[in-house]
């Protein structure tokens, strides 16, 4: 099966694997990479061929996001997500991150404050502090097991400086799907206190059987006046590195601010990352994506079934991504004790719970976008790193 294959990711320049050690102190030649969100599956075969046909033409002038992009993506929406989109409101940015930057410097100032569910994709508070707004950190509450959203909290943390909620759906680090009502009441919320709600979705390709992720605009359309929904075939289709994305944004009047910013900003897209999107956003994509989401779920069954078999551990049943986000607070140990034993004895680099903000301490999120061989070695490591407490 193509995802078992093991394409060898060291020594590409890649971030996950080549910067293992920088990032993790993991040991680069015997550890593992579970950490940043990208897959180690080679893309899907139709966007391979056409960024091989683009590199035997050769040239590489400038590109634009031209109209086959914007019904590729309006096509895919539709079709998977049952959103209607007019492709006048897709806007091209350099990636999420861009995008929530961008959307920072056209509505916020200096020390404005910015808030979002916690535990939560840790670049929301360091692109949030990075641009000198103020992090506010809504703490979700965890109910049998599944992450909650409190209003009540929410009123109670923010304050009249907060002027955007970044929301995340599905949910990093939790791999949560919202339903429609949930959706509907952040965008309640945000109306209620006057705040830009930006609705990053990178993750609605990477849903399993039984979930269904609603986009916030199919959700709650009447306050799409204050609603950016963010999305990219980069998590999907393992394309982060072409810095593509697609910020969507039905109300003109906000749609032209964010465009004038970026134009200010001199950033025109790719032409190599469109190509790859159009392409990528196709029936052949889909059916490919389909193919991974399946595979993805067998490595999440192995992945759990392991872990969970380690007494105190616990991996949250997953929705959605290949985030597996792992409790280690039933073994009583102190974050630095898990943090050592993660990376010392198993050496695998994740992502520690704290960095996702309150809510994740004693937790820690591991990538299982690798072949099946990885994941069933890395579930041998964990449970040789813990078996004292077998
Ligand atoms: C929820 C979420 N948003 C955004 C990103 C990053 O997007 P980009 O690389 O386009 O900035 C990630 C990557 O892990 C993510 O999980």
């Amino acid at each position: 099966m193509e995802f078992d294959r093991d394409i060898g990711r060291r020594g590409t320049d890649c971030t996950k694997w080549d910067q293992l050690q920088t990032y993790t102190g993991v040991d680069p030649e015997y550890g593992l990479a579970m950490w940043v969100a990208d897959s180690d599956f080679a893309t899907a075969p139709c966007v391979i061929e056409v960024l091989r046909k683009k590199v035997e033409h050769g040239a590489f002038g400038y590109g634009f996001d031209e109209a086959g992009y914007r019904r590729a993506l309006t096509w895919w929406m539709e079709h998977r997500h049952g959103w209607q989109v007019d492709p006048d409101w897709i806007v091209t940015t350099q990636g999420l991150g861009h995008a929530i930057a961008t959307v920072f410097d056209t509505w916020t100032g200096t020390g404005d404050g910015v808030c979002f569910f916690t535990p939560v994709y840790h670049e929301f508070r360091l692109k949030t502090e990075r641009a000198e707004r103020r992090p506010y950190e809504i703490p979700m509450r965890l109910v049998n097991g599944r992450y909650v959203l409190d209003f009540d909290v929410a009123g109670q943390v923010i304050d009249e400086t907060v002027k955007v909620l970044i929301f995340c759906a599905p949910q990093n680090p939790s791999g949560r799907v919202w339903t429609a009502e949930e959706m509907r009441a952040v965008a309640a919320f945000c109306e209620k206190h006057d705040l830009i709600l930006i609705s990053d979705e990178v993750h609605a390709d990477l849903v399993y059987p039984g979930a269904r992720h609603i986009p916030m605009d199919v959700a709650a359309p009447e306050f799409r006046h204050r609603t950016i929904t963010l999305n990219a075939a980069s998590k999907t289709f393992n394309l982060p590195g072409f810095r593509t994305g697609q910020a969507y944004i039905p109300d003109p009047v906000r749609r032209a601010a964010f465009q004038h910013r970026l134009r200010m900003l001199d950033y025109t897209p790719g032409s190599l990352g469109i190509a790859a999107t159009a392409t990528a956003c196709s029936p052949a994509g889909a059916e490919w994506v389909e193919a991974q989401v399946d595979y993805l779920g067998g490595n999440r069954a192995v992945f759990d079934a392991g872990v969970n078999a380690i007494p105190g551990v616990w991996s949250m049943p997953l929705q959605a991504t290949y985030l597996a986000w792992v409790d280690f607070s039933g073994t009583g140990m102190t974050q630095e004790e898990i943090n050592r034993r993660i990376r010392n004895q198993a050496r695998i680099g994740v992502n520690h719970g704290p960095s996702f903000g309150v809510g994740g301490a004693q937790f820690s999120r591991f990538n299982l976008a690798m072949p099946r061989h990885q994941i069933k070695d890395a579930v041998a490591r964990m449970q040789s790193a813990f078996a004292d407490l077998q």
